[in-house]
């Protein structure tokens, strides 16, 4: 299979999100690394996806899966090393696969060089300046600068020996850095091209929306420290303010000098915000998380679609389209949830026995047939196409997600979406690796491995398969879409000659006529049954 030439892939490319920790593990230690993902990469080919993003590699504690960095210029050890990481860039283009790689500009770890100078450096000082301290409030400076939380939870400040005190919007552990110094910026220019040098296609940029911070440090009461500020973001202290554009430019800037390269924002901004990233030298696109936050409903689902694509259509960035990733409770358990039960609440809080976990398998394969046709690039997250469930009970002792201890043992974290893929039926880790992996795999795992699914025409994993080969025939660019109109309860649209329909409501509709290409699931007598999506061709 040979690379896409286009210098423009990502346009319309289906991006397969690796977690290195989770994927493989090719030296036996329990814990994912770059040996593991090279011995992985038919696997990866075969599936057709266009590209992969890896989640942090870099030499890290791992306090925060990776999105603590303390070292840019290196691989983590018990991931690799940079000559491992060359090697898998490689060999993932002689696969015909891109790699993106996450960029974590918000913060470092606080065992970065710098926060340790800092630290050893007097209040005032040069060092400390390259992230953010302040004294702290109150006759003895003992009162945080500001009543900022933190997103994992507890303050956003902590103190240091000597009385000053430093902002982590994250953990303790994640400093954060001062956009405003110049080492700093230039220092992310030399980060860019030290991976960019080195072969990888692109970068998913975290946070992206952070980075500027209001240097006054207002107050702000009752508002909630998440990533997206529920009110109006334009006069929030530290999220979507005017000035990350121009960093922004400057790393475009970088990129332009080399050829088809290209940088994904992960902004948590309202949606009249969002163009303004994706203007033509900013970021190429943008996630879109609205079709992950719709409840299995065809009228949100189309309402998302429509929104989206219009405001795609406005900046001329191509839309993107997520189900799942390493934050959130995976789609397949979160289709099979009540409606009314929040899925965000629902790891520590249940009620687990609420769970119907065929009728999240199911919807999720339609959801397959659903995001794949949809105009624009679209992410997968590992273990989505094996339908894997998010592991709602994992032992406490062996939770590692910062939520957990950060929030007093109150918010159980994002761990479950993160156990170790599934490879083999049985035996150690069901073929993840020879040791026992960093998180516990439930005994289903074996029937839901790679493995198993496999040789299975009618398992989730030769649906994706199925999906994305016919995806590189059928849809390419231009991007149309026309949404029909067949039922309240159907999610119907045509692009092309092709016709996608999603019964999402709970009674049969009449299958429309044409050639059924591909179909979620069992459809009897020229019916849609509940929950299955297809796609049909019309006959002229
Ligand atoms: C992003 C990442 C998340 C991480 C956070 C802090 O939201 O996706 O995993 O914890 O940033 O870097």
């Amino acid at each position: 299979m040979s690379a896409q030439t286009d210098a423009e892939w990502w346009r319309h490319a289906v991006v397969y999100q690796v977690y290195p920790r989770s994927f493989a593990d090719g030296d036996g230690d329990g814990t994912g690394d770059i040996r593991g993902m090279i011995e992985r990469l038919p696997y990866l080919a075969d599936l057709g996806v266009d590209a992969l993003w890896l989640n942090p590699w870099f030499r890290s504690p791992l306090h925060d899966g990776g999105y603590d960095v303390a070292d840019y210029f290196s691989i983590e050890p018990r991931f690799g090393s940079v000559d491992d990481a060359m090697e898998f860039i490689e060999k993932a283009h002689d696969h015909g696969l891109r790699v993106l790689v996450d960029l974590v500009p918000n913060h470092t770890s606080s065992e970065h060089e710098w926060f340790r100078e800092a630290l050893a450096a007097a209040p005032g000082s040069e060092s400390r300046d390259r992230y953010i301290f302040r004294p702290g409030r109150g006759p003895d400076g003992d009162e945080p600068p500001s009543d900022w939380k933190a997103v994992f939870g507890g303050p956003s400040w902590t103190r240091v020996h000597d009385g000053d005190w430093y902002l982590h919007l994250f953990d303790v552990t994640q400093p954060d850095l001062n956009w405003e110094h110049p080492e700093v910026r230039s220092e992310f220019c030399d980060i860019l091209r030290f991976w960019l040098d080195r072969g990888v296609d692109g970068f998913r940029v975290d946070v992206a929306h952070g980075l500027v911070k209001d240097t006054t440090f207002p107050d702000l009461g009752n508002r909630g420290p998440r990533l997206l500020d529920s009110e109006r973001a334009l006069d929030h202290p530290y999220w979507d303010r005017d000035g990350v554009h121009e960093i922004i430019r400057e790393w475009r800037a970088v990129l332009d000098e080399y050829d088809g390269r290209m940088m994904v924002a992960e902004a948590w901004v309202h949606a009249d915000r969002l163009p303004l990233y994706l203007r033509s030298d900013e970021y190429h696109q943008s996630f879109n998380f609205d079709l992950l936050e719709a409840k299995w409903d065809a009228a949100e689902f189309r309402a998302v679609i429509a929104k989206s694509l219009a405001a795609a259509d406005a900046v001329g960035a191509p839309s993107t389209w997520v189900l799942s990733n390493h934050d959130v409770v995976r789609h397949a358990t979160r289709y099979g949830l009540p409606a009314a039960v929040p899925w965000r609440r629902w790891v520590t809080d249940g009620p687990h026995d609420a769970l119907d976990r065929d009728l999240g398998l199911r919807r999720a394969r339609a959801a397959a047939l659903i995001l794949l046709s949809l105009p624009g690039s679209a992410y997968v997250y590992q273990g989505e196409e094996l339908g894997l469930p998010e592991v709602h009970d994992l032992p406490d002792e062996v939770l590692d997600d910062p939520t957990w201890e950060r929030s007093g043992h109150l918010r159980r974290g994002r761990d479950g979406c993160r156990v170790p893929i599934p490879w083999a039926t049985s035996g150690p880790s069901y073929g993840f690796g020879a040791g026992d992996p960093w998180l516990p795999q439930p005994e289903e795992f074996g029937r839901l491995s790679v493995e198993a699914q496999e040789g299975d025409p009618s398992s989730l994993l030769s649906l994706y398969r199925s999906v994305l080969a016919l995806r590189r025939r059928l849809f390419g660019v231009p991007n149309d879409l026309e949404m029909l109109e067949l039922g309240d309860d159907v999610l119907a649209y045509r692009r092309g000659r092709i016709l996608v329909v999603a019964n999402m409501g709970s009674d049969p509709i009449p299958l429309p006529e044409g050639e059924v290409l591909l179909s979620s699931g069992p459809s009897p007598d020229g019916e849609l049954a509940s929950d299955v999506a297809t796609w049909v061709q019309e006959t002229a």
